[in-house]
């Protein structure tokens, strides 16, 4: 009888620490667990800036190929983001930013009644326009792009959402004039995108299924114009 006592204590005893043991493993799991996000998140913010920096050596844009075909109401709805601290319409007050309206073609920094940083500033002495080139640069990632600029927002890493929104922009007052399409440049994207996505009309669509490999449909493009 005392003998199964103190074998029942015994057992309960390493019971006990088993279940202490098990605790602790749970514990420390958790505790790996919580890890594990942060990790991820201060990954993705990484990625996040290569993928900016990388967008410095990102194949050119066809401005003259690009702008025709974008989406400007997709552009509008992306703009949707510039708003929280910009104001696109004519005459519009300056913000958090200084308003947009028709700064596809103004001096950089040049808008009246808005403090830019003097990183704009300088941008803005040897830059003379804000063409869709260095637009388009320094949206991608504002911060890389001109040193101690005060917009503090994080960039546009999609080519397409940064077409798409200069085309929106330029329907805003501005007389930039789009360039004629460079076919050489234009002739990279439209092979790489696969098809023309919106430009083709609905006869090249078709002529394009019919097609064999999908290499045609630049060309079927082209000739539908
Ligand atoms: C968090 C606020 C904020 C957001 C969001 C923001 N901007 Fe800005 N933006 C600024 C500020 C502040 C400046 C002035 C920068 C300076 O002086 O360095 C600026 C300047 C600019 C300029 C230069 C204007 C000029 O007069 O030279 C352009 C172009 C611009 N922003 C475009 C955009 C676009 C396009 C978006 C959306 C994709 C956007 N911004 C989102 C705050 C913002």
């Amino acid at each position: 009888m005392s003998d199964s006592l103190g074998f029942n204590k015994i057992a309960g005893a390493l019971l006990a620490t088993g279940l202490v043991i098990i605790g602790l493993g749970v514990g420390t799991k958790i505790l790996f667990e919580y890890k594990a996000p942060a990790k991820e998140g201060y990954a993705i913010a990484v990625q996040e800036e290569s993928a900016g920096g990388g967008a410095a050596v990102e194949q050119p844009i066809d401005w003259g190929t690009e702008l025709p075909k974008a989406d400007v109401a997709a552009g509008k709805a992306v703009a949707a983001k510039c708003q929280s601290c910009h104001n696109l319409d004519q005459g519009g007050p300056n913000q958090t930013g200084p308003n947009l309206w028709g700064v596809l073609g103004r001096q950089p920094g040049s808008h009246p009644g808005f403090a830019y940083s003097d990183g704009m500033k300088a941008f803005g002495a040897k830059q003379p326009t804000w063409d869709y080139v260095h637009i388009n640069d320094f949206i991608t990632a504002p911060g890389k792009y001109i040193d101690g600029t005060k917009m503090t927002f994080v960039g546009l890493k999609q080519r397409q959402d940064r077409i798409n929104i200069i085309a929106y922009l330029h329907t805003l007052g501005s007389n930039l004039p789009i360039p004629a399409p460079n076919p050489a440049a234009a002739a990279a994207p439209a092979a790489a995108s696969g098809a023309p996505a919106s430009g083709a009309p609905a006869a090249a669509s078709a002529a394009a299924s019919a097609a064999p490999e999908k290499g045609a449909p630049a060309e079927k493009a082209a000739a539908a114009k």
